[in-house]
């Protein structure tokens, strides 16, 4: 009698440490991709570096303009086009100045002088940005646009990343 139960016990203690070796495999086959997912911008640092040509330096202008270059973007087994933009100009100075245009409230495009002549503009939410790409106080963005990282070779302006301001 006390051998069955015992018997019993172990039978149950089998079925779960089974149940408990599968759900766990099944567990981790699920979280695998998820903790890719997550930690993929690292991965991607290392092509952070990256430079694309974006246009002929002696086609940019004082006025800001906008350019867009696209770039193949390998995910695991999925390969897709993805579209980047900048507006870019050049300031008093005749330095070269590309601002990302993702604004810093919500992440929508802005534009140039579509509501101010020498601003830029995100539709979403009214806010503003200075041609420097300073945010407008008291409008819906608290920070200034991200700068390329940009170089000049052979006369062709090449972006890399967007960086924050104050990583600038
Ligand atoms: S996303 Fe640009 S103002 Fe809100």
């Amino acid at each position: 009698m006390m051998s069955e139960k015992k018997q019993q016990v172990s039978r149950r203690q089998f079925l779960n440490y089974t149940l408990t070796g599968v759900g766990g495999f099944m567990a981790a086959s699920m979280l695998a991709p998820m903790v890719r997912f997550a930690i993929d911008p690292v991965l991607k640092a290392s092509s952070a570096s990256e430079m694309h040509a974006v246009v002929e330096v002696s086609e940019i202008t004082k006025e800001p303009q906008r350019f867009d270059w696209t770039v193949e973007q390998v995910d695991a087994w999925y390969t897709s086009d993805v579209t980047h933009s900048a507006w870019v100009y050049k300031n008093e100075k005749d330095e070269i100045i590309p601002l990302s245009p993702v604004c810093k409230h919500l992440g929508c495009q802005v534009n140039w002088a579509t509501n101010e002549p020498d601003e830029f503009y995100c539709p979403c939410h009214g806010g503003r940005y200075y041609k420097s790409g300073e945010n407008v106080p008291n409008t819906p963005p608290n920070a200034p646009l991200d700068l390329y990282e940009f170089e000049v070779r052979d006369g062709t302006l090449f972006l890399g990343q967007p960086v924050p301001r104050q990583e600038v």
